[in-house]
C-alpha cells in the first residue's frame, strides 16, 4: 500500500491539464484530494470521474476571501491542514511588455504567485504545529529562462521560484518539505489560444510533455522518505 494512503491533499487548478493528472495520481495512491478550480460544473464532473476520494471545491484562487473561506472549510473537513498542497493553478498569456494589458499583468501575478503564497500562508501554521506537510509549486521553464512576450508569466514564475527557495530555507528541519516542479512545454488547453503549431519557434504540441509526466514527477517528490527533500525537478522532453 502507498505511504500516501489515507492522507489528504489540495490541488489547485485540478479541473483539467496538469492539475487533473496530479489529482488522479494522488487519488490512485489512496489520498483524499481537494480539487480546486473556478468552473464548478467541469470540476464536479472531473472529480466524480475520479471517485469518492476526489472532492470538488469550486474556488477562484485569485480571490483572497475565497481562499480564506476555503481554508477554514478544508481545515474542518480534513481535520487539519492538508498533508500535501500542490500549487498548480496558473494563467498564461503572451504579449510584449508594451502591449500587455496591466490587468493581465496583475492577473498573472495574482493567480501564479499571490495565490500560492495565500494557500501556503493559510495552512503553514498548522503544518508547523504538526511538524509535517509537503508544499509543491508547479513552476515552469519560465521560472528561470526568459522569452519574448513572456513578461507577465516569467515575472510570476520567477517570483514563484523565489518563494519556493525562501520557504526551503525557512522550513529546513521543520518536518515540512517543499518541492518546485518546473516543466518545459506540456500539451494542455493552456496552449489553445496561442496555437503553437502555427507559430515558428514554438514547440509543436506533439513534441510537448504529457500532463501525466508532470504528475509522475509530483508523485515522485511526495513519496520519498520523510528525511528526503526533493528540492527541484526540471522536466523537458527527451
Ligand atoms: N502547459 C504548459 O506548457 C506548462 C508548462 C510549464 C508549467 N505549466 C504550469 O502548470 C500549471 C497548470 O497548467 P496547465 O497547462 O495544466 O493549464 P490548464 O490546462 O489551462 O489548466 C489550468 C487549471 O487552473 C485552473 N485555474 C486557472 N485560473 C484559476 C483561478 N483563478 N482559480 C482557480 N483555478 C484556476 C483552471 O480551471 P478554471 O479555468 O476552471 O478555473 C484549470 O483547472 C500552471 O501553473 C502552468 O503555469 C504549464
Amino acid at each position: 500500500m502507498s505511504a500516501l494512503a489515507g492522507r489528504t491533499a489540495l490541488v489547485s487548478g485540478a479541473s483539467r491539464g496538469i492539475g487533473l493528472e496530479v489529482a488522479r495520481a494522488l487519488v490512485a495512491d489512496g489520498m483524499r484530494v481537494a480539487m480546486l478550480a473556478r468552473s464548478s460544473d467541469e470540476l464536479r464532473a472531473r472529480a466524480a470521474d475520479l471517485g469518492a476520494r476526489a472532492l470538488p471545491y469550486p474556488c477562484d484562487v485569485a480571490d483572497p476571501a475565497a481562499i480564506a473561506a476555503l481554508a477554514e472549510r478544508l481545515t474542518d473537513e480534513f481535520d487539519g491542514a492538508p498533508d500535501v498542497i500542490v500549487n498548480n493553478a496558473g494563467m498564461f498569456k503572451l504579449a510584449t511588455v508594451d502591449t500587455t494589458d496591466p490587468r493581465d499583468f496583475r492577473a498573472a501575478l495574482d493567480v501564479n504567485l499571490v495565490a500560492p503564497f495565500l494557500l501556503v500562508h493559510a495552512f503553514l501554521g498548522a503544518m508547523r504545529a504538526r511538524r509535517s506537510g509537503h508544499i509543491v509549486m508547479i513552476g515552469s521553464i519560465a521560472d528561470r529562462a526568459t522569452f519574448p512576450e513572456n513578461g507577465a508569466y516569467a515575472a510570476s514564475k520567477f517570483g514563484l521560484r523565489a518563494l519556493h527557495e525562501v520557504l526551503r530555507g525557512e522550513l529546513r528541519g521543520s518536518g515540512i518539505r517543499t518541492t518546485l516542479v518546473s516543466p518545459g512545454p506540456v500539451d494542455t488547453a493552456l496552449w489553445d489560444a496561442v496555437d503553437p503549431d502555427m507559430r515558428p519557434g514554438f514547440t509543436p504540441r506533439v513534441q510537448m510533455l504529457s500532463p501525466a509526466a508532470v504528475a509522475a514527477a509530483v508523485r515522485y517528490a511526495v513519496t520519498q522518505p520523510a528525511d528526503v527533500n526533493v528540492d527541484e525537478l526540471r522536466l523537458s522532453r527527451a
